[in-house]
């Protein structure tokens, strides 16, 4: 019995934390949105800069990636993806977009394939 209870708790959880991700995801896309990304992004199709999902992939794994992301998203820069945009540039966000608005993000495109 009790473990039908722990099945049923676990279930429960699982449905409660899907549920928070939706929202989390959600209020990304609207920060993103905001900040103008979209204009160059979607999470599954590259549209001028690569997808989201496969800057995700190729980071997956690398904890160390963040800050150097999180600061290409300020000063921009290029030459990681050419083979995929033909070698635009991805422009500077800082100041624009604050410091912690761009490490939102940033976590919210590397956790998309984790
Ligand atoms: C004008 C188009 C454009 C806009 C707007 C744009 N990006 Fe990009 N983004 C690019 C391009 C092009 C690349 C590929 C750069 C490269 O080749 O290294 C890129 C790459 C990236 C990467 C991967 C960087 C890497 O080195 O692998 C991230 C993360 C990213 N963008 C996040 C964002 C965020 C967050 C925003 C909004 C604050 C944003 N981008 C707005 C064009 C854009």
């Amino acid at each position: 019995m009790s473990r039908w209870l722990s099945v049923a708790a676990a279930a429960a959880f699982m449905v409660s934390a899907g549920s928070a991700s939706a929202i989390e995801k959600d209020a990304a896309l609207a920060l993103a949105k905001k900040s103008g990304c979209l204009a160059c992004h979607s999470i599954e199709k590259k549209v001028v800069g690569p997808a989201w999902m496969d800057v995700s992939k190729k980071y997956k794994g690398d904890s160390s990636v963040k800050d150097t992301l999180v600061n290409k998203v300020k000063t921009g820069g290029k030459g990681n993806w050419t083979e995929v945009t033909g070698g635009v540039p991805m422009p500077p966000y800082s100041p624009r977009v604050s410091d912690a608005d761009i490490e939102t993000l940033v976590g919210f495109v590397l956790s998309l394939a984790q």
